[in-house]
């Protein structure tokens, strides 16, 4: 693709023209805008690089490994890997507004990022993965009055006492052009086809207060939908799936028991970048298919219900 190839050259030009001869750390959300942010950083400015993989104690089953893989395995790009749930968790003990999530978790992403870039002698620059739509949406909703949507954690929800210089290589493409970019870096397809994951991760998939519990409870459950939906062939077809566990709980039977669990609801859009996204026409079968397949399997929940509303007037995550 000869854009993205004149985009990488351009691109490179201007990260090595903006971080000169000083240290850059990127944060690795597990995502594919970060990694290939990353990417394309390591190409422009090699060993100035770090990358950090913070894990929040809000990450999904399985999300981080194969981008750590990759990063540590295959392109050899130095990676510290930060054990951070117990500090987030704590945190968000208590909280259950969005905005104010969202705040803490992005204050605490750059309370590791700079503790983290001490520990390698300091960083000038912290580098993300921002694309254009998180800055649109973080800013002001496009055509109507200025109004914060979301505070997306690496754009609006970053304190101004951040001491590092931000560098966001991506943040004029759209979802469709980094996945682009991602293939001109050879970056493999299973990573390049990733649904997206937000970095407030779990926590805004918890409505109400986030407890260790509930997350369990979510894990399982994601894991069992996201496993039906790779079975059923329909992984490409859609540009996010995920389960949210509602502050809700609900009577339901067991054999000869009364149940009294949570409800838990299903998500699955389609979408070009994320700003406008319909609801994906799951058939009923499928629906109730997975529905049994995560009653029987996790303890905890006893009803599941799917979301059909778009975006708008929906956002696509819950909070
Ligand atoms: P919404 O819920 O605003 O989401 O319709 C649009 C897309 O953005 C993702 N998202 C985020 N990504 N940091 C991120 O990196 C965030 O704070 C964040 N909030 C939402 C969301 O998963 C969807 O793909």
């Amino acid at each position: 693709d000869w854009t993205m190839a004149a985009f990488r050259a351009q691109a490179i030009e201007r990260i090595r023209a903006q971080v000169g001869s000083e240290r850059v750390i990127c944060g690795l959300s597990g995502g594919v805008d970060s990694a290939v942010a990353a990417l394309l950083l390591h190409e422009a400015i090699g060993p100035q690089l770090t990358c950090i993989f913070v894990d929040t104690g809000l990450l999904r089953a399985g999300e981080a490994d194969e981008v750590v893989a990759l990063f540590r395995g295959h392109y050899n790009i130095p990676l510290i890997h930060s054990d951070a749930g117990d500090l987030f968790l704590g945190k968000l003990a208590g909280v259950s507004d969005p905005e104010v999530k969202r705040k803490t978790i992005g204050g605490l992403f750059i309370d590791v990022f700079e503790a983290e870039a001490k520990k390698i002698g300091g960083a000038d620059f912290l580098a993300q993965g921002t694309l254009y739509p998180d800055v649109i949406e973080s800013v002001s909703f496009t055509g109507g009055p200025s109004v914060t949507i979301k505070s997306h954690h690496n754009v609006g929800g970053l304190p101004a006492r951040m001491k590092m210089k931000l560098v966001e290589p991506l943040r004029e493409l759209f979802k469709d052009e980094v996945r682009a970019l991602g293939r001109e870096l050879g970056m493999p397809d299973s990573m390049v086809g990733r649904h997206p994951f937000p970095g407030p991760g779990l926590a805004i998939r918890c409505p109400g207060e986030v407890t260790p519990e509930k997350l369990e409870l979510l894990r399982k459950a994601d894991r069992i939908y996201l496993d039906e939906i790779r079975q059923a062939g329909l992984y490409n077809e859609i540009w996010q799936a995920f389960a949210v566990i509602l502050p809700v709980r609900t009577v339901g039977v067991m054999g000869d028991g009364r149940t009294y669990d949570y409800a838990l609801a299903l998500r699955a859009v389609t979408s070009t970048d994320g700003m406008t996204a319909d609801s994906y026409p799951f058939t009923h079968e499928f629906l109730s298919r997975t529905a049994t397949r995560i009653i029987n399997e996790v303890r905890g929940i006893n009803r599941v219900a799917y979301d059909v509303t778009s975006k708008p007037p929906g956002t696509i995550e819950w909070e």
